[in-house]
């Protein structure tokens, strides 16, 4: 089977901000050679999420609650979602009630293994489809929603520490997802041009087909999510030098080489 799955998200840009030079205080330091690490890990990474909610404009993060997606360009060949799609103006509510079930650290490569539960997410923008969906021919243009309850996501992230200013940072490289929802109810207003007993019976079969549909949507999804995190975990951790979390961080132990970088 031939699958491309296309998706370009505009989420963070670029951003020159200074990094924290003190702790700040949302971030509770662990120690690696605690042996109730994990516990204090997982308050600290619910710490972070709380203060992510509104925002860190001191790091140029911009809220997580509401986020804001300017654009999500999505592109995908056979399969049963044939979807030519793009998403504006999105806004995800819901993440800052995320809550943090399981926070691990390797204790040699520093990878990061994360378990949250989101209760409800709520995805609004204007949609442009072109596509197919369970087999159903999808063709319209307006505003939707999807609103999915229940997810619960691990988190797997692959870090690389590097110096910058004498200080070690995680450079966060890789970031994959899996994740389950309990339901999924979703809305696409103005399908097919307006024809509205078409839109309505359409948007009622998907809704009493959400688990099929939510599958079908599963690498949209998922790669939607590890984008938006990779983001947001690039910006926090190239910000926050990696001894404030980890107290007894040993640079030497890691397995991968230290990348440095002059004095920035
Ligand atoms: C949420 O999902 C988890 C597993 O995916 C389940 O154990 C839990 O009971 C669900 N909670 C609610 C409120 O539905
Ligand atoms: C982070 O890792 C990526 C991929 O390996 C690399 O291209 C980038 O230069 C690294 N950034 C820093 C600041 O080390």
């Amino acid at each position: 089977m031939h699958f491309i799955l296309f998706i370009v998200i505009t989420v963070l840009q670029y951003s020159t901000a200074e990094h924290y030079k003190t702790k700040p205080s949302f971030i509770r330091t662990c120690f690696k050679g605690d042996p109730e690490f994990d516990d204090c890990s997982k308050d600290a990474v619910q710490n972070l999420f709380n203060a992510l909610g509104p925002g860190l404009p001191e790091i140029d993060l911009p809220s997580l609650d509401p986020l804001n997606i300017p654009q999500i360009r999505i592109l995908q060949g056979d399969g049963p979602v044939n979807v030519n799609a793009a998403l504006d103006n999105v806004v995800v509510t819901g993440f800052g009630k995320t809550e943090v079930l399981l926070s691990q650290v390797d204790g040699r490569t520093y990878d990061f293994y994360t378990k949250v539960r989101v209760p409800k997410i709520r995805i609004e923008g204007t949609y442009d489809l072109r596509g197919k969906i369970l087999l159903i021919p999808l063709v319209g243009s307006g505003l939707c929603w999807f609103e999915p309850s229940n997810m619960t996501i691990d988190i797997v992230s692959s870090v690389k520490l590097y110096e910058k200013s004498g200080l070690p940072f995680f450079n966060v490289t890789q970031c994959h997802v899996k994740y389950n929802i309990g339901g999924l109810k979703l809305h696409m207003s103005n399908l097919f041009d307006g024809i509205s007993s078409l839109e309505e019976s359409t948007n009622a079969y998907l809704n009493a087909n959400w688990r099929p549909v939510s599958e079908s949507l599963r690498p949209i999804l998922s790669k939607t999510i590890e984008d938006i995190l990779l983001g947001f975990m690039q910006q926090i951790f190239h910000n926050l030098p990696a001894n404030f979390m980890i107290g007894d961080l040993k640079t030497h132990l890691t397995n991968k080489k230290i990348e440095k970088k002059g004095n920035i």
